[in-house]
């Protein structure tokens, strides 16, 4: 059994992206939430390279901290060029023989058959270099490719006199080099262009001379929305954006309106979910089944389980428990987890709080640092105060708590199980289990409605002072 030569990929990022018009990496822009370059990443992954190199250069460190493990950077001092980007890949391989796979970072939607139709097509044709094409409508920004005997010839648009300009046929950035005959090219390309940069493209007719270069056709002409500039950005996250959509409603999610609905690449979403227009779900977002989410909701990093339901709400590391209720506009951040069918509703902002099992924040509240039991009820506009300036402080509230209206619970405080709050009251002492505590401070006046025992009422009518009317 013949073994085949070892497959090298380099992808070439660390270019500006000059027509972004950005302090951004091109390659660090993202599409459905993930950076461009790690698409290119995604797509060469499969094929299992020996090494998969990254070029990286402006913005290196930052484009250096977004890459995931298997691949290798490579630092390009200065960008003079895809020809030069190559050059320095090149010196961190010390094979002699192999298959160098050049992809371009700013192609997203290339995908991993592509990829491998391009290396297996190399392969097979014995050549010294292999170049991915494809005819466009609309060929402008792209270089030009004219492929005569064995020889093929890139020019750029800018160096392309009118009738070259005329060719449809455009390199989409996406080559299969012999190791040997890349290594003694790359080392004879000059930078005599317009811009003075060192062209890979140019590689192809030196290699097309001594052993043959030839083209391979694109299929799926959807695969050459490259990004060089905003609008192809838009183009091609609008393609991804669609296919995740996609994805999710093959796997059982209705989706209402995917026009105004995203949904970013790493977000899981159950079965019988349905989810409404106007909906952003981004980052490590997971919603179980049954759920109801949207319209007008935006969950980052946010796990919702089953038959939960989410109304024009934001949430922010947040967790909804199974049947849980969320808004109308309601505010969840980091650090919220919400029990089985407990409700945060209208207005409300609830931030680092555990809500417990079937308790209620229904209506313009704020709770922060607190910890609440199950069957709570706060009423609309309980606050807690958990900041005073220096310092959090926390709020414990029991099971079965009922707050009033306005109620005021200045952190740390405890509020016993089964304790009421008087509406307006405001709490700066702990509360014991079972009262009914009024006023500012709040303070307390006798049992909770329904907590009196026979014995327990007795004892506070006897330290009632008598009125007149009373014997
Ligand atoms: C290049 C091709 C062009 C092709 C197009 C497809 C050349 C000379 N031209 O042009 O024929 O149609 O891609 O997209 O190659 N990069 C570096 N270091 C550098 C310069 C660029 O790593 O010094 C990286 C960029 O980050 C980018 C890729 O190489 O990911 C391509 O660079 P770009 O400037 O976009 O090349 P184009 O002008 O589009
Ligand atoms: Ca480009």
């Amino acid at each position: 059994m013949s073994q085949s030569p070892p497959l090298f990929a380099v992808v070439l990022a660390g270019g500006k992206g000059t027509r972004m018009r950005s302090n951004r990496a091109k390659v660090l822009h993202t599409l459905c939430g993930v950076p461009m370059v790690n698409y290119a990443i995604e797509a060469i992954t499969p094929l299992l390279p020996e090494k998969l190199l990254v070029v990286v250069g402006h913005q290196a460190e930052k484009v250096e901290a977004i890459l995931p493990p298997e691949a290798e950077p490579v630092l390009q001092k200065e960008q003079l060029g895809t020809g030069d980007a190559v050059r320095v890949a090149l010196a961190a391989i010390e094979e002699e023989e192999g298959i160098l796979l050049v992809v371009n970072g700013d192609g997203p939607l290339i995908s991993g058959r592509t990829l491998g139709e391009l290396v297996e097509r190399h392969r097979a044709a014995g050549v010294g270099a292999t170049v991915l094409v494809a005819e466009l409508p609309d060929p402008a920004g792209l270089g030009r490719v004219a492929e005569d005997a064995g020889v093929v010839r890139i020019v750029e648009e800018r160096e392309a006199s009118e009738a070259e300009r005329e060719i449809n046929l455009v390199n989409l950035g996406l080559y299969a080099f012999e190791l040997p005959e890349i290594r003694d090219a790359i080392e004879e390309i000059g930078a005599d262009n317009s811009d003075g940069e060192l062209y890979l493209t140019d590689v192809l007719e030196i290699i097309g001379r001594r052993s043959r270069a030839v083209t391979y056709r694109l299929k799926d002409l959807e695969e050459a929305n490259l990004v060089n500039d905003r609008s192809h950005l838009a183009r091609a996250e609008e393609i991804l954006r669609r296919r995740i959509l996609d994805a999710h409603m093959r796997n059982g999610v209705t989706v209402r309106d995917p026009v105004s609905t995203h949904i970013e690449a790493g977000v899981e979403i159950g079965r019988d979910t349905v989810v409404l227009p106007g909906t952003f779900l981004r980052g490590d977002t997971k919603i179980g089944a049954d759920c109801v989410i949207g319209p007008s909701t935006d969950l980052l990093d946010t796990v919702v389980e089953d038959g939960a339901r989410v109304e024009h709400s934001v949430g922010r590391g947040a967790h909804v428990g199974p049947e849980a209720s969320v808004g109308p506009y309601a505010y969840l951040r980091p650090g919220t987890l919400l029990g089985p069918e407990a409700k945060v509703g209208a207005y409300c902002e609830v931030k680092n709080t555990r809500v417990g099992a079937r308790s209620k924040v229904p209506h313009l509240s704020y709770v922060g640092d607190a910890e609440i039991g199950a069957g709570a009820n706060l009423g609309a506009g309980t606050i807690t105060a958990n900041y005073d300036g220096v310092k959090k402080s926390r709020t414990s509230i029991g099971d079965g708590v009922f707050t009033g209206i306005n109620t005021n619970l200045i952190a740390p405080v405890t509020i016993g199980e089964g304790a009421y709050l008087g509406a307006g009251s405001v709490v700066n002492k702990n509360i014991p289990p079972g009262k009914l505590a009024v006023g500012m401070p709040a303070r307390v006046i006798r049992n909770a409605p329904g907590k009196a025992t026979a014995e327990s009422a007795e004892a506070e009518d006897r330290k009632r002072p008598r009125t007149e009317t009373e014997g």
